[in-house]
């Protein structure tokens, strides 16, 4: 009724029709965006037993694969670079799964020192591990903004971070027998380029925010080459861009930015949402054997942007982080 008087007070000229369009355009990909080929529902993977490592932990899209984890018996190791954060987080998952199962490990994944640190003690903890998630990212922090070991804070904690805590857990998840790795990239990849440099703030150019794309195109690159390396291990990798989500990740950008993020944060995913692609890659029965793959949001096996698809680049890439993490000396 309220919509009918509405439209029939309309003055019908070209402008209302131009936001009648716009109303409809924007709720057709409110449901594209929300609508997901894979149903949780239709899956039983059952986790209990089984030892789960997430990442970024404590809000967005993390916070509620734990969740969803927990709830299938998993042991959730949720690994937080911020304590109290992390708590409230395990609390909230706690009360929502009611899961017993949970523990908070504390990380900052732009630290080697600190990734270092944290895998100790996993290991100490979980000899075993059958699914870690990479899940922890930032963007919209400028280039050349370098932590104290002289690293690119968002290179470190979007590549670098996850390449040698996957690699210190690379023990753990072998003697699980069967174990799956998720690295939770973006479709932003397609505007990066790989240069070894920018991992220490150097490097060829970057436009604005393109340091976040090249660092996700940098994990899809590591996910294929770790793939290649973990073969016949029991170990699978994957790749996955979770959609549009409204989450903090704009945290950091300029507030138009933000802004307009919170203007179409009804037409985009929530963390629920976003984390069905990453809950599809951890625990579909059908990726079974499935390695070095990229996936878009809606699940499909998509080809990287070109660089990440050639084995020499992600080679000299692998060699060029295992010497930056002195990982060639653990290794
Ligand atoms: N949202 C999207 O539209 C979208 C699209 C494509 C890809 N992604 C990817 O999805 C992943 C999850 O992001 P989100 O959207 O859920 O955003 P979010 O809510 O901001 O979550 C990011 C998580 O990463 C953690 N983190 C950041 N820097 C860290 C560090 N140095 N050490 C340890 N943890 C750190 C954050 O911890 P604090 O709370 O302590 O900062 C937070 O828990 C990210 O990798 C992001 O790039 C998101």
């Amino acid at each position: 009724m309220l919509l009918c008087s509405l439209l029939s007070t309309l003055a019908w000229g070209p402008s209302s029709v131009f936001l009648i369009l716009l109303l409809l355009l924007g709720l057709t990909v409110r449901i594209w965006q929300r609508s997901h080929p894979w149903d949780i529902q239709q899956c039983f993977t059952d986790l209990t037993g089984k030892t789960a490592v997430v990442t970024g932990a404590n809000s967005g899209i993390g916070k509620a694969v734990c969740q969803e984890l927990a709830r299938r018996g998993a042991r959730v190791i949720l690994a937080c670079r911020n304590r109290e954060h992390g708590q409230r987080a395990l609390a909230e998952i706690q009360a929502a799964s009611n899961s017993n199962q949970l523990l908070l490990g504390e990380v900052d994944l732009s630290s080697l020192v600190s990734i270092q640190s944290f895998a100790q003690w996993l290991l100490q903890k979980e000899p075993e591990i059958h699914l870690l998630i990479n899940n922890a990212g930032i963007c919209g922090i400028p280039h050349n903004t370098l932590t104290p070991e002289g690293l690119d804070v968002t290179f470190a904690t979007n590549y670098v971070g996850p390449f040698l805590l996957t690699n210190l857990l690379r023990g753990a998840l072998q003697k699980a027998g069967s174990a799956r790795v998720v690295n939770v990239s973006s479709s932003q990849q397609v505007h990066g380029y790989i240069d070894g440099e920018h991992l220490t703030g150097a490097g060829g150019p970057l436009t604005f925010n393109q340091n976040y794309c090249c660092s996700k195109l940098m994990l899809i690159s590591f996910t294929a080459e770790l793939a290649r390396r973990l073969q016949r291990t029991g170990v699978t990798v994957n790749s996955v861009h979770p959609g549009i989500v409204y989450t903090n990740i704009m945290r950091n950008l300029p507030w138009k930015y933000r802004f307009l993020f919170l203007l179409f944060s009804f037409f985009i995913k929530d963390p629920k949402q976003g984390a069905m692609p990453v809950l599809y890659l951890s625990l579909a029965q059908e990726l079974d054997g499935i390695s070095g793959k990229y996936f878009n949001s809606s699940c499909v096996i998509t080809l990287p942007t070109k660089p990440a698809q050639d084995p020499q680049v992600s080679k000299s890439l692998w060699n060029a982080t295992a010497q930056l993490t002195n990982l060639d000396k653990t290794d």
